[in-house]
């Protein structure tokens, strides 16, 4: 592993919807940078943008725009990754890419730091940040799989539009005021498939997430499968998932049922999960307690509510996690592993 010295960054994708939050991060968590550069496509050169009160102007990202650059933080897609991200490792940057292009690569740790922060050590120039769905799942599951041991999940999840960027929010903002004003809505952005077919999203659930993979599954659901049993290092997760876009602006929630390896008691668990890192425990029914998108905006934390015990599999239990997508399912996830790698 390179050490890094100096902590000039870089932002690729600096005016998309993760992007804008790896920046407001940087400047929340106070991270020692000295210089920071943005760089998105040829469109928003010249843009400037606001970072601890002062102006920085947008780049075009092109090779050479990672001289001089200690990391780099990838959120434009994975054709930019895959074109860019061997370029800035060339120039000695570390890369941190968000996108799925190289999520899979043996070369590449696939980091969760409250889950698998040792991976970090491993990387040979580029780390890849998990999809946003997992990364959420594997923080829940994670002081579950250290005390009982886990064999099988199965996740629905809910997810918000911002996971397909700005375009996507901007679609079910002015489809949602078409249909109240009695208008037809366009349909231009969801779901993000191969087809140009796309359904109306306001007012509506789409079972889609990303494109058609294999075995009728969609991309998104088979991420969520190999990057659980990467992240933990365990080929014997089973992993089911059903991965649903609806009408919410941010924050995705995930229904969870998981089989233990071994007998547990629900009140351990609830202990396990309120000491989880990274965790916060908003969990009691009985008095209309349980995390919801809109309450987890803004939060960097993974929020579980609705524990409880199968009632068929002595050893399964079921609960809901919600998190916003924006932050640990990308940003804060990225910045943290950038962190990792000054410590
Ligand atoms: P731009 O704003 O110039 O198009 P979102 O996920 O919200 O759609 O944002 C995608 C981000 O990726 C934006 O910052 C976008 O920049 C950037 N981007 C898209 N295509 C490229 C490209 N070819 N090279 C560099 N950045 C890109």
């Amino acid at each position: 592993m390179m050490e890094i010295k100096q902590c000039r960054v870089a932002i690729v994708g600096a005016t998309g919807a993760v992007g804008q939050e790896m920046l407001k991060d940087l400047e929340k968590r106070d991270f020692p940078l000295t210089e920071l550069r943005l760089l998105a496509s040829k469109r928003s050169a010249g843009k400037k943008i606001l970072f601890r009160g002062a102006e920085i102007e947008v780049e075009e990202a092109t090779p050479d725009a990672f001289s001089n650059v200690d990391i780099a933080l990838f959120s434009a897609g994975g054709e930019t990754s895959k074109r860019l991200a061997p370029e800035a490792v060339k120039r000695g940057a570390v890369v941190i890419d968000n996108s799925s292009a190289y999520r899979m690569d043996p070369d590449v740790p696939l980091v969760v730091p409250e889950v698998n922060p040792e991976a970090v050590k491993q990387h040979k120039g580029i780390i890849a940040n998990p999809n946003c769905s997992t990364i959420q799942m594997t923080v829940a599951l994670k002081p579950l799989v250290d005390r009982y041991g886990v064999e099988r999940v199965i996740v629905s999840t809910y997810q918000a539009v911002s996971g397909s960027g700005w375009k996507a929010v901007e679609e079910l903002r002015s489809q949602s005021q078409s249909v109240l004003q009695g208008e037809e809505p366009t349909l231009e952005v969801m779901p993000v498939g191969k087809l140009d077919q796309h359904y109306q999203i306001a007012f509506n659930v789409i079972p889609q997430c990303d494109v058609l993979a294999e075995d009728e599954y969609t991309f998104e659901e088979i991420k969520m499968v190999r990057e659980t049993k990467k992240i933990f290092a365990d080929d014997s997760i089973g992993v089911t998932a059903t991965c649903v876009r609806v009408p919410v602006e941010r924050g995705h929630s995930e229904s969870i049922y998981v089989e233990l390896k071994d007998d547990y008691e629900l009140d351990e668990v609830r202990r396990l999960l309120k000491d989880g890192a990274g965790v916060i425990l908003d969990d009691e029914l009985g008095a209309q307690r349980y995390p919801m998108p809109l309450a987890t905006t803004g939060r960097p934390e993974v929020f579980v509510g609705r524990l409880r015990k199968d009632l068929h599999h002595p050893r399964a239990l079921n609960m809901w996690v919600v998190s916003d997508n924006l932050l640990k399912g990308a940003a804060t996830n990225t910045v943290q592993i950038a962190e990792l790698l000054l410590r």
